[in-house]
């Protein structure tokens, strides 16, 4: 694949695609609920989606479309191109903030991933990332990822996953919550795997993760030298839901040690 050529596609509709949402602001939006009361979706997130599927089926007929709303191909495998799309990662916050959420698309081709780009609209910040070019925001490249400790690092993390849940003992991410320095909750996966890949935040971790939340994020992340794996640091399967743990390097070794490794969950 052309890789130039088909990041320069994708970051032009992902920019049309923000001036839509951003256009959708002034009109009311139709909510409904999905898996549960919290878990949404909005008319604005399946138009979102199908307005890329429309622009990639008619340039790129070949390729192949996974999307979170599910107007794309069911895939099995990952051959071929493959585009995952989250057309609004951070639903809750475009319904309640009207910001802090993004569009998120990972384009793969044999399972590698090849581009990523994560559009935070409302601050109009690009995060794109070309295998084997480097991560930019806004087109400015971003810095190889130095080691850090848990002593000195600000970690993205959900309170769920240190309150009674179904997944993890509190315990475990309670004791390393303790030790950093400080804990961010942004609500949008790509956005926090965006910021880690940017050294704003020094880690993210999550329980359950689904691939449109992740595929763009993972370009970006490999780009800076960055540690992804699910939180018992095994690979990511890219198209299934996972745990993940991405962190600068050094400091994944140290948690999977002292917190992660040691405990059984
Ligand atoms: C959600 C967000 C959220 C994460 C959830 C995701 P959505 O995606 O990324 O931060 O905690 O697990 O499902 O539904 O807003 O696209
Ligand atoms: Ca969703
Ligand atoms: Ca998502
Ligand atoms: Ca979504």
């Amino acid at each position: 694949m052309n890789n130039n050529e088909i990041f320069a596609s994708a970051s032009s509709w992902i920019k049309e695609a923000g001036e839509r949402i951003k256009e959708s602001f002034k009109t009311t939006l139709n909510i409904e609920t999905k898996s549960n009361a919290n878990d949404l979706v909005t008319n604005i997130d399946k138009e979102t989606e199908r307005f890329f599927i429309t622009k990639i089926k008619e340039r790129y007929p070949a390729h192949k479309v996974l999307g979170e709303e599910g107007n794309g191909d069911t895939l099995k495998e990952l051959s071929g191109v493959v585009w995952i799309i989250d057309p609004i990662d951070g639903t809750m916050n475009f319904v309640h903030q009207q910001r802090n959420f993004a569009i998120s698309i990972g384009i793969y081709e044999n399972g590698v991933g090849k581009i990523g780009l994560i559009y935070d609209v409302v601050h109009d910040e690009l995060y794109h990332a070309i295998k084997g070019e480097g991560a930019f925001v806004n087109n400015i490249r971003l810095h190889t990822l130095e080691e850090a400790t848990v002593s000195q690092a600000i970690i993205g993390i959900n309170a769920t996953w240190v309150t009674p849940n179904r997944r993890i003992d509190p315990a475990v991410l309670g004791a390393l919550v303790k030790d950093a320095r400080g804990t961010r909750s942004y609500g949008s996966a790509a956005i926090e795997i965006a910021q880690v890949a940017a050294g704003r935040l020094d880690a993210y971790m999550t329980l359950r993760l689904s691939p449109w939340d992740f595929a763009g994020g993972l370009v970006l992340i490999e780009e800076v030298g960055g540690v992804a794996s699910t939180l018992k640091g095994e690979p990511i399967q890219l198209l299934d839901e996972n745990s993940i743990f991405i962190s600068k390097p050094g400091l994944h070794e140290e948690i999977l040690k002292k917190y992660l490794g040691n405990k059984k969950w």
